[in-house]
């Protein structure tokens, strides 16, 4: 299925921009993607071969030591760590609400429950403050999501999790290289979770995932998972999956990952030129983020009416989409574990917001500015102030009387509660309950975007 959602409308004159061009992105490396590809048709070896093996030690040193697994995708990197751990039917796992949802469809395939905890409004990651309060009687594991490429705060969640006896699973499938305490995050817990999904920082040309973990034991355990519960040709000492990374994809990545850090930088660079030219407009930049701390997968701002925005960008030719419109316990496959709107007010306003922007390594500058000269338009004309809990301190603004002026109003508006803001507990918008699985075309279209 695809999002058209994603698409912009064809204005006349600039080419539309999309919010991720996967085919832009690599370009250069196409000769050597070909090369790799041929390698591996012409070995004749598609499933767990050198090329998955080399590509496993390569990510594990990229990572900085460790062992990796590859297999079949992020969430099912996700399940196998559960299963891997000792997650069942019975179990809890706590994560957080505002997260695409195969957080939550891995938790449910291990024959887990998921259990949910608010998030810090500011960046949208796990509330550390409130997990103590979130353990139920029966959670086993705790889940953190480097929502968006920001690197969680690991070092109080590991204390949390040895102190309370808890498996720690991180969700780093948008968080490739991403710093705390100086580590990548996705190295902290007990296993950490990578997904290849072509629009990652590190995208194969199909599905892909890999697993992290410091344990031998735990490494071995998984490869028997990932191969059918596999511990010699036809023995099986468990019921494992099929989910491997094939070797395909495993040639893929490889020649993609020497370029990671680089492309990693140019984002990083990117996100600082978007936030010097969006500064003055109202609404919300992502929160500041130590150096090497937010590996800028997605660039999220936060607005107040923005579907009325979308549109308005949409007509531009500027694609946008939601990462992600509903939280998981307001979803509908969800209900039976009684969620309300309210629950978690912080994850809520964070999905009742959140907008992301066109972001690639392959943007110049110039898309950027065509973006941001976009969107003060659009939030002109609809007015929409800067959300009430976000708003950040006003620098100078280097765009002009007009903005200025917007800003100025749109905030007294959001003061005086008139309409255009969103406030916690407000239910998703209308028409986007049916929303696919976050950010997914059925093919991979040159539109494929950011999921
Ligand atoms: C936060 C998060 N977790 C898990 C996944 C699942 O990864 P995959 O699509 O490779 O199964 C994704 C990707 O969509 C994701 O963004």
């Amino acid at each position: 299925m695809t999002d058209d959602t994603s698409r912009p409308d064809e204005p006349a004159g600039d080419p539309p921009l999309s919010v991720y061009d996967v085919r832009a992105h690599d370009r250069t490396l196409a000769p050597r993607i070909a090369a790799a590809v041929e390698r591996v048709i012409a070995s004749g070896w598609f499933v767990l071969g050198s090329e998955g093996e080399r590509f496993e030690a390569a990510w594990a040193e990229w990572l900085g030591g460790g062992e990796v697994v590859g297999v079949g995708s992020g969430t099912d990197a996700l399940r196998l760590a559960l299963t891997a751990g000792g997650v069942g039917p019975g179990d809890g796992v706590l994560t957080v609400p505002n997260t695409a949802v195969p957080t939550a469809s891995a938790i449910s395939a291990a024959g887990a429950e998921p259990h949910f905890v608010d998030v810090d409004p500011a960046t949208g990651l796990i509330a550390i403050e409130k997990v103590e309060a979130a353990l139920r009687p029966n959670t086993r594991a705790i889940l953190p999501v480097h929502l968006h490429g920001r690197a969680a705060p690991m070092e109080p969640l590991v204390e949390i999790a040895r102190r309370r006896g808890l498996l720690l699973v991180e969700d780093a499938a948008q968080a490739h290289g991403a710093l705390t305490g100086g580590r990548p995050a996705g190295t902290w817990g007990d296993f950490g979770c990578f997904s290849f999904y072509p629009s990652k920082n590190l995208g194969a040309y199909g599905d892909g995932g890999a697993i992290w973990t410091s344990s031998p034991e735990a490494a071995a355990a998984l490869r028997r998972l990932r191969n059918y519960g596999q511990s010699d040709r036809y023995v099986h000492d468990s019921i494992g999956l099929n989910s491997r990374l094939d070797e395909i994809q495993a040639a893929i990545l490889g020649v993609k990952l020497p370029h990671l850090r680089a492309w990693n930088r140019r984002r990083a660079e990117l996100a600082r030129r978007y936030r010097a030219l969006l500064r003055s407009l109202p609404l919300a930049l992502p929160a500041e983020a130590p150096e090497g701390a937010h590996v800028f997968h997605l660039f999220a701002v936060r607005v107040s009416d923005r579907e009325a925005v979308r549109a308005r960008l949409s007509a531009r030719g500027i694609a946008t989409q939601v990462h992600y419109p509903i939280p998981i316990h307001l979803q509908r496959a969800y209900r039976h574990l009684g969620g309300r709107p309210g629950d978690f007010p912080a994850a809520e306003a964070w999905c009742a917001e959140t907008l992301s922007l066109p972001f690639s390594p392959a943007l110049a500058e110039a898309d950027l500015a065509r973006v941001a000269g976009a969107l003060a338009e659009a939030l002109a004309e609809t007015q929409a102030g800067t959300p009430a809990e976000t708003q950040a301190e006003a620098p100078a603004d280097p765009r002009g009387d007009a903005r200025r002026e917007t800003r100025s109003r749109t905030r007294n508006r959001t003061r005086s509660g008139a309409p255009g803001g969103v406030h916690p507990g407000t239910e998703t918008p209308a028409g986007r309950a049916e929303h696919p699985a976050p950010g997914r075309g059925d093919g991979l279209a040159p539109e494929t975007e950011a999921s």
